[in-house]
């Protein structure tokens, strides 16, 4: 392996930056070649690269977002669009890739990678935490701080006019944000899609804290919740059914995908960088790192694709026990 890419895929995570920087330093440290493509598989297929040196990406480790920017490409899922992006790597003589992202990301690489026979890396970035082979994922760490800053805020508003809020944060089908951010902000309940405890519980839990002497409450619910009703929809259902709450709605949105990476997201992006590029360098392919017991590990990526890491189930005992 003489030159290897570089690029972000799918959903930006805060903390790709430094995956990015420390794939092209540790690249120059083995005097490998280093060429980046923007917008993930969209940049291969349209051949949109930039050669990378260590200096190209000196003040980035501080940077949310991503340098090479991402998206999520339609072109890809097809043939003849893997077929140009190989042909493009072939051309600029790139022999193997590192691809930053989620689970999208390397199911596309894997059909790739076995299509045109060219080795890659998957390197885990998405908020969303929701990747076998890993405890986590670069970006999930900033984004609990984003969301617990946020909630903070919440309920300052919310005890001084006594109110009830439903804040819905992000996780189509994974609930890790919104259960560890419920217990790190405080929430009195959590809606996750892993475990759909049912309206009435919700009715339930809400009425006993109004009796318990509680004159506001924090309702987390992740975006892909099983309840059946949308965040604004459930907010609704509960003024109807306990009348006396005045609740409202926050949505946090993207902003839970932007600012600057924390200081663990920092360093797990650099240890598992690090290793992606000496994988490749060593002649392994078809891999994804992962941090397991703070250990840096790497798993198939067939096997980091089949099963969910799932939830810690306990948590949610841990809240219930907390919300009394
Ligand atoms: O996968 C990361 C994620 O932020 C999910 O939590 C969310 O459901 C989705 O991406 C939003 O996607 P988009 O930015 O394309 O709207």
């Amino acid at each position: 392996v003489r030159r290897i890419g570089v690029m972000t895929s799918g959903g930006d995570s805060p903390g790709m930056n430094a995956a990015i920087r420390a794939v092209v330093r540790t690249c120059a440290y083995y005097h490998t070649d280093c060429v980046g493509y923007y917008r993930g598989f969209q940049g291969m297929i349209n051949g949109e690269s930039v050669s990378l040196n260590a200096r190209s990406v000196r003040n980035t480790i501080n940077l949310g977002g991503t340098i090479l920017q991402s998206a999520r490409s339609k072109e890809f899922m097809t043939e003849e669009g893997r077929a140009k992006a190989a042909a493009n790597l072939r051309e600029a003589d790139v022999d193997a890739m590192v691809l930053i992202g989620g689970d999208g990301t390397f199911r596309g690489g894997q059909v790739f990678s076995k299509e045109h026979n060219i080795p890659i890396i998957g390197v885990p970035g998405t908020i969303d935490n929701d990747i076998n082979g890993t405890n986590f994922t670069i970006g999930y760490d900033t984004a609990l701080n984003t969301v617990v800053e946020a909630i903070d805020k919440i309920r300052d508003t919310a005890s001084s006019h006594n109110r009830l809020f439903f804040v819905e944060v992000m996780g189509r089908d994974a609930g890790f944000i919104a259960l560890n951010t419920g217990i790190g902000a405080g929430a009195e309940e959590i809606l996750i899609p892993e475990e759909n405890l049912g309206l009435d519980r919700l009715l339930d839990s809400l009425e006993r804290s109004r009796r318990a002497g509680k004159t506001s409450s924090i309702v987390v619910v992740s975006e892909g919740d099983k309840t059946g009703k949308n965040v604004f929809q459930l907010a609704e259902y509960v003024k109807e059914n306990l009348p006396f709450y005045d609740a409202r709605v926050t949505v946090l949105g993207h902003i839970q995908r932007g600012g600057r990476p924390s200081c663990f997201d920092r360093v797990l992006a650099s240890r598992l960088s690090v290793r992606a590029v000496e994988l490749l360098l060593d002649g392994k392919r078809g891999l994804m790192v992962g941090m397991i017991n703070n250990d840096i590990e790497s798993c198939n990526l067939d096997e980091a694709l089949k099963g969910k890491h799932t939830i810690n189930k306990d948590l949610l005992r841990i809240s219930e026990i907390l919300s009394t």
